[in-house]
């Protein structure tokens, strides 16, 4: 399949779930000082906040995991669904998005929204998207692991380029704005991240209640949570048969797809454009 994707501002957008007026809508959106967003290049872990976010900001209180899917219950910036969800969000309100920090809109430049921003290694992004790009039904087929490699060091996929995403994040102004927070760390100690996160948040979560909270948020739970697994997503659209999107969840598994010669030349690639930034790339070695 080839789908026309949505270009904005140099982006390539699918249009099931974006169209220039949601994208209007997310530009003149009024933004909120107590609004969270967690940001995300796609395939970061997005979902998995979705799921986080609810639980540390209501103690714990599983209603919105089980009863709202997760494209409502912390709904896309940028997506079509926010117009028709905004008014039943739970206060604080939660969204994620994908955009870089340029395209945000100017109500957010001035609020006091926070801001969670997940990092994963982009050799883990790429191939997660491989992935993803073969059972989404609205994505264009993704061609080899080298013509795919090829499209995403050079930014012709969607969102852009993961290097340009991730500098755009470190924007100065945000001071505390913003945390940090890598996927490998969620993945190595969840709890130690649901710690830093509520604490961001002025949560003061008890040790059980943080507990509880990892427990729902493991891979295995939220894979089997129909609220979060798109299993209510036609087949058309996500095929999990080709690929689910809950695929593996762990650090590492470029390690199994990239020949040593794509590993060189992804990391040529990615240093370069990394040269002069002040944070180190998650698990590489
Ligand atoms: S999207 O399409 O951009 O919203 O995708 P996103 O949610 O950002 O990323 C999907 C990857 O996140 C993994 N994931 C998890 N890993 C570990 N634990 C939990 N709980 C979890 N939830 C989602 C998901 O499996 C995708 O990674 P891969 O490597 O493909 O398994």
């Amino acid at each position: 399949s080839s789908p026309e994707y949505l270009r904005y501002h140099g982006l390539l957008l699918p249009p099931e779930a974006h169209s220039m007026e949601s994208l209007e809508y997310a530009q003149n959106f009024s933004v909120e000082d107590t609004d969270v967003f967690a940001v995300t290049y796609p395939k970061s872990g997005t979902i998995w906040m979705q799921e986080i976010l609810p639980l540390v900001l209501n103690g714990g209180d599983l209603t919105p995991i089980q009863t709202i899917p997760n494209w409502d219950r912390v709904p896309w910036l940028e997506e079509k669904r926010l117009a028709f969800v905004v008014d039943q969000l739970a206060s604080p309100r939660a969204m994620v998005t994908h955009f870089p920090h340029h395209l945000m809109p100017p109500s957010f430049h001035t609020s006091k929204a926070k801001v969670i921003y997940v990092m994963r290694n982009p050799m883990d992004v790429m191939v997660s998207s491989y992935y993803f790009h073969q059972m989404a039904g609205f994505l264009e087929d993704p061609g080899t692991f080298d013509e795919f490699m090829e499209k995403f060091l050079e930014g012709r996929v969607l969102f852009g380029k993961w290097t340009d995403h991730v500098k755009s994040w470190r924007h100065k102004e945000l001071g505390d704005r913003i945390i940090y927070i890598t996927y490998e760390e969620m993945v190595q100690d969840l709890p130690a991240a649901l710690r830093r996160i509520s604490d961001f948040l002025g949560r003061n979560l008890s040790e059980e209640t943080i507990q509880k909270i990892a427990e729902h948020c493991s891979f295995k739970t939220m894979k089997a949570n129909n609220m979060s697994n798109f299993s209510l997503v036609p087949k058309v659209y996500m095929d999990a048969d080709k690929s689910p999107f809950f695929r593996k969840g762990v650090a590492g598994d470029w390690r199994n797809h990239f020949t040593s010669e794509q590993l060189a030349q992804f990391m040529s690639v990615i240093s370069k454009e990394l040269e002069g930034e002040n944070f180190s790339l998650p698990y590489l070695d």
